[in-house]
């Protein structure tokens, strides 16, 4: 039995290393303070998202909160349907129906961003490409085999691959991917737009996963702000106190 352990122990890197990303992760650099880009990132899922995913966890009345957006422009801009401000974001396609669509049906993302990382979700969001083989017409670099369309291709156009060959450690060549050729019919500030408008998505994706952080980092500030006032007035009390011992 310890034999097992300390070979469970001695493995753990390997293993870390086996689900490890294959590809590097590209940086979203999300700041849940943007309030804009959290807006734009909203309205970014609902329009294009939310066909498919829902965020059964996330209420209408607390996203006009927490953006700041008033609850109007929430109803007339984000709610479709007959759904009320205090409704979750919940859609009405059934998970039975559209697992016969795609063969694998769409989970509910309010959770996707801290079970996977805001990182990965930039990078899966960028790494759409072609591939005739797949069924949905594309493939992915972090998700092989993906069931999801590219679903903002029009905003980011269609990504070619470009192998290389590489040689393994028994000598065998086989082709991978280098990178991605970016679509020649879409101009390069399209694609630092499509780069600003997946960042908002992914921002408001991570907002989601955690509404409570928008919370807990005003409070972090507060008490950072009251350490260093109680920090001034002790160390003024210090000197005045040794000031009589001197
Ligand atoms: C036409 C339906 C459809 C739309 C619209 C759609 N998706 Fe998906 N999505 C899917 C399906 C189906 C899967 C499951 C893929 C699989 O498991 O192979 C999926 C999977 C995902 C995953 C992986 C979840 C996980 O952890 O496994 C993410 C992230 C995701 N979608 C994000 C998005 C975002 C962001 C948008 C909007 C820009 C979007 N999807 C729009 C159908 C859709």
């Amino acid at each position: 039995m310890k034999k097992a352990i300390l070979f469970f122990l001695l493995m753990l890197p390997t293993f870390a290393f086996a689900a490890g990303p294959s590809v590097p992760l590209m940086k979203a650099n999300v700041d849940v303070n943007d309030k804009a880009s959290l807006q734009s990132g909203a309205k970014t899922f609902v329009n294009y998202c939310m066909g498919c995913h829902s965020l059964e966890f996330v209420r209408y009345q607390r996203l006009a909160t927490d953006l700041e957006i008033p609850e109007d422009i929430v109803k007339a801009t984000l709610i479709n349907g007959d759904k009320k401000i205090g409704d979750t974001m919940t859609i009405p396609m059934q998970k039975k129906e559209s697992a016969v669509w795609f063969g694998v049906a769409p989970p509910d993302l309010t959770l996707t961003a801290r079970s996977r990382g805001a990182d990965w979700l930039y990078t899966y969001l960028m790494t759409f490409y072609v591939d005739n083989s797949r069924v949905v017409g594309v493939n992915n670099l972090v998700f092989k085999d993906v069931g999801m369309p590219h679903i903002l291709w029009e905003l980011q156009g269609w990504q070619t691959p470009v192998y290389k060959t590489v040689t393994d450690s028994d000598g065998k060549t086989h082709q991978v991917i280098e990178r991605l050729q970016a679509d020649p019919n879409v101009s390069e500030a399209q694609q630092a737009e499509y780069r600003r408008t997946v960042r908002d998505l992914v921002n408001f994706m991570a907002y989601a996963a955690e509404p409570a952080r928008l919370q807990r980092e005003s409070l972090g500030w507060k008490v950072m702000l009251f350490l260093a006032l109680f920090f001034v007035v002790a160390y003024a009390l210090k000197k005045e106190y040794w000031r009589d011992v001197h």
